[in-house]
């Protein structure tokens, strides 16, 4: 099974959507493997976010995930990196259909909520790496799961 690193962003923290959010994945069939409750400081937000270095927004984005506690997880399942996007929506919540995470529950490109690693190769190997150790993340069967899976 694939595994993704998903965050609710400190927007998402402060508008008190933790439980909401955890609630869709668990309620989809994905299973948590990790989660830290924890405050991102600036070198973290460089690496994480080092993609975007150099882009109008990134001074922006550094002080905004930096801001408050984050909400980070890793959620494994069937397709996990690309099912975790799609239920998220599109980067802009004003183009986020409703249902997703997005669309439901942000209105601005730079507050959208949470973050969910993207489908390029290796990114969320990457990011689980980033913010978790090996130890920290837990194997073990979801009572369901043979429920889940053909
Ligand atoms: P993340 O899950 O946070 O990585 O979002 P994403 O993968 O959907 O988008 P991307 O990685 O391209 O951008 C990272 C974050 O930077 C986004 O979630 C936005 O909050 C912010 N961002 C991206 N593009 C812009 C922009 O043009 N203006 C502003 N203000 N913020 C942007
Ligand atoms: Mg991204």
């Amino acid at each position: 099974q694939e595994r993704t690193f998903v965050m609710v962003k400190p927007d998402g923290v402060q508008r008190g959507l933790i439980g909401e959010i955890v609630s869709r994945f668990e309620e989809r069939g994905l299973k948590l493997v990790g989660g830290k409750f924890m405050r991102i400081d600036e070198e973290l937000a460089h690496e994480h976010y080092g993609e975007h270095e150099g882009k109008p927004f990134f001074e922006g984005l550094v002080e905004f995930i930096t801001s408050g506690p984050v909400f980070a997880m890793v959620w494994e399942g069937q397709d996990a990196v690309a099912q975790v996007r799609t239920m998220m929506g599109e980067t802009d919540p004003a183009e986020s259909a409703p249902g997703t995470i997005r669309g439901d529950f942000g209105l601005d490109l730079g507050r959208n909520v949470i973050h969910g690693s993207d489908t390029e190769a290796g990114s969320a190997e990457r990011e689980i790496e980033l913010f978790f150790d090996d130890d920290e993340l837990l194997d073990y069967e979801r009572v369901d799961e043979t429920w889940l899976y053909e």
